[in-house]
């Protein structure tokens, strides 16, 4: 009797996991493209990381998508790890290999700029600085992304003053750290701002940071999706800049995970926003 070709298996790994949109996404985009596959929620117990890895491939996982709190975690048990993900210190996208070994990169900074292509097609990286409020994981791999498409200054704030060092020691001067209680001035004369914080998101505080800095023609964009058009990018519209909203980074960041599992590239499109909306 012939094997059967076995249905390829994906998901996302995490603690807690039930608030994630990933299974919905690549649930779109299976249905859509005619995938015999699937996509599955899994809420690993602290502890039980290194076994879950070893286990999901011989259970017929192809990958998996990676969320708090594992992102730095899995760079330790994967047995390669490419430079941006090294960079970035976090990995968000796991791909078991047939010979059994784990290999991990992290997709969110060329989501970030896909997003911004995709939107602002006439976005010009070189034009002017950009502020970046934060320096967690996510701001982390914007930065990378930044330096890496040519924004030529990169100013960060962030609460912690010694998590912005850090970034500046690990990216190099182009990145400038500011205080937090000067991230207001730090925009003046940038050609973009970033928010990579929490701040604006339903249930945390509001961002607090004055925008009279903001001009006509700045590119404003804001990681929080939930609201989608938060207070920043409200106060930026208003102001006369360009206002991308963070939900295409939540989509093109998933294409490359679903492109190497499932081996068909993904359309980021608007069907597949309004997919995530409707839920
Ligand atoms: P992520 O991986 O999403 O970046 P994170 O690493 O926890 O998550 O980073 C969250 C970011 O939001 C950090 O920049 C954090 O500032 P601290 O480094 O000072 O913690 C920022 N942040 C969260 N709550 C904040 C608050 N109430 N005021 C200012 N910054 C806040």
């Amino acid at each position: 009797m012939t094997d059967l070709p076995r249905i390829p298996l994906a998901g996302v790994i995490g603690h807690p996991i039930a608030h994630s949109k990933s299974p919905a996404l690549h649930g779109f985009w299976l249905k859509r493209l005619g995938i015999k596959g699937h996509y599955i929620p899994l809420d690993i117990a602290p502890g039980d990381l290194r076994e879950a890895l070893h286990m999901l491939p011989r259970l017929g996982f192809v990958g998996v998508n990676v969320t708090i709190p594992y992102k730095e975690e899995v760079l330790k048990l994967a047995d390669v790890v490419t430079d941006r993900a090294a960079l970035i210190g976090a990995a968000n996208t796991l791909i078991f290999r047939k010979n059994g070994k784990i290999y991990a990169d992290n997709s969110d900074g060329s989501g970030f700029i896909a997003n911004l292509r995709q939107h602002v097609p006439t976005w010009n990286p070189a034009a002017g600085p950009a502020a970046v409020l934060g320096a967690g994981g996510a701001s982390r791999a914007v930065i990378a992304a930044l330096i890496e498409v040519g924004v030529p200054e990169i100013r960060v704030g962030n609460r912690t003053r010694l998590r912005a060092d850090a970034l500046r020691s690990d990216f190099g001067a182009k990145v400038q750290v500011h205080e937090w209680v000067q991230a207001g001035n730090m925009i003046e004369g940038c050609a973009m701002l970033v928010n990579t914080t929490s701040l604006g998101m339903v249930g945390k505080p509001d961002l607090r940071v004055p925008l009279d800095a903001l001009r006509r023609g700045m590119l404003v964009t804001d990681l929080v999706y939930a609201p989608l058009k938060t207070q920043l990018l409200i106060e930026a519209e208003a102001a006369g800049c360009t206002v991308v909203d963070g939900l295409g980074m939540l989509l093109h960041q998933a294409a490359p995970g679903f492109e190497r599992w499932f081996g068909q590239r993904p359309e980021v499109d608007d069907a597949t926003r309004n997919a995530l909306l409707s839920l």
